[in-house]
């Protein structure tokens, strides 16, 4: 694996960014250290991860501490078909999980660039994917609402539980619109709302760091990912996640 982060290619679009947006970039980033640092991504993460759709057999057999690190609602590695796939990007990759089941499943020639916002996050990915056979596998700490990426680099993107955390939505879905080659694919598993959150989550400053701020409802996400020039929008699988709904996403550029 090559330890290092990837070069930008081409300059990153610079969207102007909000004071209050930066401030909670820096929450996000602070909880998900703290969370690494205590391993404490979940308080049963093999219950999380196999309700997700992770399969049984291939998670029993991880390393201890990558089993730990499973923090998403879905499991959009399983939902891709790898075929055809040189360069994927798992956007918000956590400890790795979703990258490391593709990496096995791709062929050496193949890469797929890890990337998170959160450098201690990012030292648990790299343990998760050392020493991963099939693809290369870079990290990369990055915003994914501000990709250091070249455009139409990509032929898939994935992103378990992650897109729900950018602080401009539509930001997040123009840069996977625009690292994606034309026919590449999304595949996400994300989570929406049904009508308002409850009044203590809104009344929570940190609920935008907790993945549940920012999540929107299922028509206005649609929208936003149309918006953002992505086509064949589906948004499927519909299950309970605590007191919002986490689903699958999938798009073609
Ligand atoms: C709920 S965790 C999911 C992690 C992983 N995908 C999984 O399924 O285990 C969300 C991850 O997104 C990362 N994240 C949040 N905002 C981000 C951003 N703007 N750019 C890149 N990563 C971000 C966090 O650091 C965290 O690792």
């Amino acid at each position: 694996m090559a330890a290092a982060p990837t070069s930008a290619q081409s300059p990153a679009r610079s969207p102007a960014r909000s004071t209050g947006a930066l401030q909670i970039k820096q929450l996000i980033r602070r909880r998900y250290a703290r969370l690494a640092g205590a391993d404490a991504f979940q308080p049963d993460p093999r219950a999380t991860a196999l309700a997700a759709g992770c399969p049984t057999a291939w998670y029993d057999a991880l390393p201890a501490r990558a089993a730990q690190a499973f923090s998403g609602c879905g499991w959009p590695a399983g939902d891709l078909d790898p075929t055809g796939i040189e360069t994927i990007i798992d956007l918000g990759c956590g400890g790795g999980l979703d990258s490391r089941f593709l990496a096995e499943r791709l062929n050496k020639n193949a890469l797929v660039l890890a990337l998170d916002l959160t450098p201690e996050v990012l030292d648990r990915a790299r343990e998760t994917l050392t020493g991963v056979a099939g693809a290369t596998v870079r990290l990369l700490a990055a915003d994914l609402e501000q990709l250091p990426l070249a455009d139409a680099c990509a032929d898939a993107v994935i992103a378990n539980a992650a897109l729900n955390l950018a602080t401009e939505a539509q930001a997040a879905f123009a840069e996977i619109a625009r690292v994606l080659r034309p026919g590449g694919r999304l595949v996400a598993a994300d989570l929406v709302r049904v009508g308002a959150l409850p009044a203590e989550i809104l009344a929570d400053p940190m609920a935008m760091a907790t993945s549940l701020g920012g999540v929107m409802e299922e028509a206005d996400l649609l929208a936003v990912i149309e918006d953002a020039g992505l086509n064949n929008v589906a948004i499927t699988g519909h299950r309970p996640f605590g007191p919002v709904i986490a689903v699958n996403i999938s798009a073609t550029r």
